[in-house]
């Protein structure tokens, strides 16, 4: 059982499974469930949402053990887009709701976010998605967007992995209740090859994804969600609850961080970072 993270009303497994980057990820996604994830996160944008309708299928599991993430991409945030993208996104994930709908990046378009906002809302209130959240939006796009929205939000999902800053957001999650939701949590590889990790590593008896997991999720709201095409990477990522780093260990991590560690940073549709 993997230990559950909890946010206004959601509960949330503390390790999920991303699905990007995949292609057709029926068989990835089927074995990830028999090994033991529970979250599963998907979005429009990755091409995954008919793969892991599928794989949700073949996997024998059932729809209600299982959290499902999905995403609104930018380009459909107008209320009527909004509705229709998440209508396909259910057809392809073939259930009647998703756990948790997530807008994917803020607006480049100057689409209203109240607008928005609504079109997230009355998705919760028809029952499409049991809770709701935003991706990549800024301090204060998320404040806005928590202002703006009449129901409550439960995650903010954003990148996080050791080489990368995410003191302000974090204790602004803290501070709102919400679950910092991290994604590309092993920096997409990046990080498999630092000494300090891998020290920390060889002294636990641990691989470094281990330890970047282990880091991760000692920082109490966050939830990451590492995605691989391996069923040894996989079961190795969700054996990370049976052992802790200590303090120095933690602040030797925290350490790693540096100014140009972000990954996903699209030009002209990322923000303003914190
Ligand atoms: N909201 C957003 O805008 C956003 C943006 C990016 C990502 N995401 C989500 O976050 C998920 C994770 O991020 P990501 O896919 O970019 O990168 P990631 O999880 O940081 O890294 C994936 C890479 O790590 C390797 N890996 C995974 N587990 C491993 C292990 N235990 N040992 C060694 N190698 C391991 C994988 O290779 P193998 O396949 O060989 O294991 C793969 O090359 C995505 O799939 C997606 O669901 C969301």
């Amino acid at each position: 059982m993997i230990p559950m993270l909890t946010a206004h009303g959601a509960s949330i497994p503390t390790i999920g499974f991303g699905t990007s980057q995949l292609g057709d990820c029926t068989d990835v996604v089927a074995t990830a469930l028999q090994l033991g994830y529970r979250h599963i996160d998907t979005a429009w944008k990755y091409g995954s949402e008919q793969g892991v309708g599928n794989g949700i299928k073949k996997s024998g599991v059932a729809r209600q053990d299982i959290f499902l993430t999905t995403k609104v991409s930018h380009e459909y945030l107008r209320a009527a887009d909004f509705a229709r993208s998440v209508e396909e996104s259910l057809s392809r994930l073939q259930t009647d709701y998703v756990d948790l709908l997530l807008v994917h990046w803020p607006t480049i378009d100057n689409i209203p976010l109240a607008e928005t906002m609504d079109a997230l809302a009355k998705a919760r209130r028809e029952g499409k998605t049991r809770f709701i959240g935003v991706a990549n939006f800024n301090i204060a796009l998320l404040d806005e967007a928590m202002r703006l929205c009449p129901e409550q939000f439960s995650v903010l999902q954003a990148e996080y992995h050791p080489y990368l800053d995410q003191s302000k957001m974090l204790a602004h999650c803290r501070s709102k209740g919400l679950i910092f939701m991290a994604y590309c949590p092993l920096a997409r590889g990046g990080i498999f090859n630092d000494p300090v990790l891998g020290e920390i590593a060889k002294a636990k008896g641990r691989t470094i994804a281990q330890i970047a997991l282990r880091w991760l999720i000692q920082q109490d709201i966050v939830a990451p969600i590492p995605r691989s095409g391996d069923a040894k990477h996989m079961r190795e990522s969700l054996d990370v609850f049976d052992f802790t780093l200590s303090a120095d260990e933690m602040q030797r991590i925290h350490a790693l961080k540096r100014a140009d560690g972000r990954i996903a940073n699209p030009a002209g549709r990322a923000p303003a970072w914190d």
